[in-house]
């Protein structure tokens, strides 16, 4: 049933990682076919991760968020001599996914080497929450593939966002 409301919305536009009306939150099979599609953002995020700038740390990271429209935006770590200048990969996605003018991010794909799962650190745990939703799948990679999905809700419980400063402005 869901696949079939999805199939009205969608007509002729659109196609797999594509919402149906563009605010896949009103589309349950949309949620479900965006969060689970890994394979286009694992490839975004590896193929960004080649050109981080780590020269310091030499830990490369890319990352990935697909939007609501259904559309992916990447980053990768940019580190600095001054060493607290430095910006993580998730920081650059969400930079190109907001100057491309959105803001609605419905999974996030981040791919790093080693052996360890990669997890987003907390300053980016905190970036997502600004434009993701508790429920967004978080997938951490290695070179071969996801090692790991979250929610955002588990690797930020009760966390802050932006409704919490919604009755303090007018
Ligand atoms: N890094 C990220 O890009 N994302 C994370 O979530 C974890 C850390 C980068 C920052 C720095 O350039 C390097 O990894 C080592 O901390």
């Amino acid at each position: 049933a869901r696949r079939s409301v999805h199939r009205q919305r969608m007509g002729r536009i659109g196609g797999r990682g594509v919402a149906c009306d563009n605010a896949s939150r009103k589309c349950a099979y949309c949620e479900w076919l965006m969060a689970s599609d890994t394979d286009d953002l694992f490839a975004a995020a590896l193929a960004v991760q080649a050109n981080a700038h780590a020269p310091y740390s030499h830990f490369r990271v890319g990352a990935a968020v697909r939007t609501a429209s259904g559309r992916v935006f990447s980053g990768c770590n940019v580190e600095n001599a001054a060493y607290p200048q430095g910006s993580c990969a998730e920081a650059g996605a969400i930079s190109a996914m907001v100057a491309a003018g959105e803001s609605v991010i419905v999974a996030v794909l981040t791919v790093c080497d080693g052996e360890a799962i990669g997890t987003c650190c907390g300053g980016c745990r905190q970036r997502l929450r600004e434009f993701a939703s508790g429920n967004t799948p978080i997938y951490a990679a290695g070179p071969e593939g996801v090692r790991a999905t979250f929610t955002l809700d588990e690797l930020l419980p009760h966390s802050f966002g932006p409704e919490h400063l919604s009755e303090f402005q007018q």
